[in-house]
């Protein structure tokens, strides 16, 4: 039986808040294991350009309430050929580097499946993403913290859009997946939730017209999920204007804001949880694997399936926010 005598970690992709406390988890989780880790700057850009340092337990104290990553990220066009990953290979053999530990989301997934194939390394992924677009897991880590960073936004909305009697189109992120749109809906007692998986089936602003979504209300607040499918929240103001002159709509992107803070106890756990899976899925001899967690429970699933299209918003959410904005 071969035993990883020496991991890399690298973050790679968007940032997400509890990608530093699953670095934390990783690299103490190694060094209680006996395994030895390389920190590997600017994701797979650091594996290129040879950016790789000891960790020790010490380098990753107090980083556990911490936003971003202390690794710092990249998305990557070099990795995608055949030369840049010969390079990063290259770069982690003479580091002494048995295997990886990656942190992201699909991207980051899709290219470590090719390395790991190329080079038959083990690769192990931690579902970093603010989006929850991985298939395997219940949420990703990130996720909480966004949701949360949006509500507490929509919150100040609310305040104004009251006061004016105003309809605001909020737009939040997810990378053509409703998943933060329509809990953040949910959460924040939104009338509605325009996102790209009932987009093609349904037009949802002219059913939410039709039920004329103002109602008894003086105020309303519909979110969009950002996609060339919703047209995000300016394509969306833009074609009621157009249709139904008479709303008097506003409209606000959130844009990065989604993406920072400090991570919610919620995802701290989850971080903590999956990073030391992380490194009990190596010394199980897994490899092309996300650990995840469904139902509480810790699983690992093949990177191929993990970044296939599949996860679905749950569609009965939909309902209960259509009668709860009555
Ligand atoms: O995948 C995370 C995410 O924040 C998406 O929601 C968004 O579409 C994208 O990254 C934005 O990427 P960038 O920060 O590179 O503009």
């Amino acid at each position: 039986m071969y035993q990883v005598k020496c991991i890399g970690i690298l973050t790679s992709g968007g940032d997400a808040p509890g990608m530093n406390a699953a670095i934390r988890a990783v690299t103490r989780t190694a060094i209680y294991n006996g395994i030895a880790v390389k920190a590997i700057y600017r994701g797979y850009k650091g594996l290129i350009t040879n950016e790789i340092t000891e960790f020790k337990t010490q380098s990753v104290s107090n980083i556990i309430q911490q936003g971003g990553t202390i690794l710092k990220t990249a998305r990557c066009m070099e990795f995608k050929t055949p030369e840049g990953r010969k390079q990063a290979y290259d770069n982690m053999m003479a580091a002494g580097i048995d295997a990886l530990v990656v942190l992201g989301g699909d991207g980051t997934f899709t290219g470590a499946r090719i390395f790991g194939q190329e080079y038959n390394i083990p690769i192990v992924g931690v579902p970093c993403t603010i989006d929850n677009d991985l298939y395997g897991t219940d949420y990703t880590i990130g996720y909480d913290t966004a949701l949360n960073t949006i509500i507490e936004s929509v919150d100040k909305i609310r305040d104004t859009a009251n006061s004016h009697e105003r309809l605001f189109f909020i737009e939040v992120m997810g990378r053509d997946a409703g998943f933060l749109a329509l809990n953040s809906a949910l959460a924040s007692g939104a009338e509605a939730a325009i996102i790209p998986e009932i987009e093609t089936e349904d037009d949802q602003l002219e059913s939410l017209i039709e039920h004329g979504f103002r109602k008894s209300k003086n105020s309303s607040i519909v979110i969009v999920a950002e996609s060339d499918i919703t047209g995000g929240a300016l394509g969306v103001a833009e074609r009621l204007k157009k249709e139904h002159p008479e709303y008097d709509a506003r409209v606000t992107i959130l844009g990065h804001v989604q993406r920072g803070g400090s991570p919610t106890a919620a995802d701290r756990i989850l971080a903590s949880r999956l990073g030391s899976a992380a490194i009990d899925a190596l010394l199980d001899e897994q490899r092309s694997i996300m650990v995840g967690v469904v139902n509480d429970t810790v699983c690992y699933v093949p990177f191929n399936e993990a970044i296939k299209d599949e996860k679905g918003v749950n569609r009965t959410l939909l309902d209960v926010l259509k009668i709860l904005s009555i």
